[in-house]
């Protein structure tokens, strides 16, 4: 096996098509989950669209002893060339309501990672960070170069302090490698409809609730608001094809390997706005399948516009996203069938 990359929250969304870019690359990705917000079934999946058993370890990252051993087992079989760092809870929403829990995995997994890495020699280190660092932009498009605001959210916090954690470790004289990468708003599936999003209960996020809703699984979809200072007065939000986003982790681990000690964000987004009424009317033109919605109430703690500017990633990268929003809506779609199936 060569080039072995570990892959933690391996069996989750971004995850999961990760593995199947760096396969794709060739890399061979060692997956670890802890299943507390991914089924196996994503292994299943993976499995098919690989045409290999990836190689997989059931760990929860935040528990440091059983973490430790999971790598010395990966160890005992190969060398390692690197770490992309997923396993995270992510519901906005959730983490003001629990923010202890989000705290103690979130922040817990990936000091413990890092001192695993410092103990079994690893240098290079993919950060899977999010644009809510950026809290409310001041500017829009927002460059990596735009100041760090006060989190909208725990989880927001979270991703926060763990990228001051790697960077205060790659300062620290380790000779570590790291980058940021800060995800705009990922949605879609694989174009095989093998492995895709699958949010456990009450979808938070727009796409899956969007798909549920479309396919009649439930209530018409509430739009949160729409008298922000937009143009139809909805809020904008840069939404990019998971395919894309999981295109750039290896784009990042390629670059790390020829840098010397380092911890650099990059925006990884499409660099284009679409309101939610856009997004509603694009999924339509492009499965041709109504979308039941409403009007309500805006949601607390989102903020108005956001998108990237990914000058950054590609020059830097050399990576850009190449998927359209109809693209990444229709794969979401027949991801949400293959899941009724
Ligand atoms: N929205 C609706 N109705 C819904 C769900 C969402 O109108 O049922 C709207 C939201 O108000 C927002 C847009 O759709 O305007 C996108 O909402 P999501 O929940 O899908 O995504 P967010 O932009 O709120 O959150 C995303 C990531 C977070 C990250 C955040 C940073 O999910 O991990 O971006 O801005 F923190």
């Amino acid at each position: 096996m060569k080039n072995r990359v570990i892959v933690t929250g391996g069996a989750g969304y971004i995850g999961s098509h990760t593995a199947v870019e760096l396969a794709q690359s060739g890399y061979t990705p060692v997956l670890l989950d802890n299943f507390s917000n991914s089924t196996p079934a994503a292994l299943d999946g993976l499995r098919e669209i690989l045409g290999f058993e990836p190689e997989f370890e059931q760990v929860d990252c935040a528990d440091k002893s059983a973490l430790f051993a999971a790598m010395e087992h990966i160890a005992s079989r190969g060398t390692v060339e690197g770490i992309i760092h997923f396993a995270a809870f992510k519901a906005v929403g959730e983490s003001t309501q629990e923010p202890l829990k989000y705290y103690a995995n979130n922040v817990a997994s990936t000091v413990h990672l890092l001192e695993a890495a410092a103990h079994f020699n690893l240098t290079e280190f993919v950060f899977s960070s999010s644009c809510t660092v950026y809290g409310q932009p001041e500017h829009i498009p927002v460059d990596e170069e735009a100041p760090i605001r006060r989190a909208e959210s725990p989880y927001g916090y979270t991703k926060q302090a763990c990228e001051r954690i790697l960077a205060d470790f790659c300062a620290s004289g380790y000779p570590m490698k790291a980058a940021l990468l800060r995800y705009f708003n990922p949605i879609g599936a694989h174009p095989s409809s093998k492995i895709g999003e699958l949010p456990l209960g009450h979808p938070n996020n727009l796409i899956p609730y969007l798909t549920q809703a479309a396919a009649g699984l439930r209530d018409p979809l509430t739009v949160f608001g729409n008298d922000y200072p937009t143009p139809d007065g909805t809020c904008i939000r840069d939404y990019i094809h998971v395919m894309d986003l999981a295109r750039a982790h290896v784009a990042a681990l390629q670059w790390l390997k020829n840098q010397p000690p380092t911890c650099e964000p990059f925006n990884l987004g499409t660099g284009q706005g679409n309101s939610v009424l856009e997004v509603i009317q694009a999924f339509e033109r492009a499965t041709g399948v109504a979308v039941p919605h409403a009007i309500g109430a805006r949601r607390p703690g989102d903020v108005t516009a956001i998108f990237a500017d990914a000058t950054k990633a590609q020059n830097v990268l050399g990576w850009t996203s190449e998927k359209t929003l109809e693209e990444a809506l229709l794969d979401a779609w027949n991801w949400q069938q293959a899941l009724n199936n």
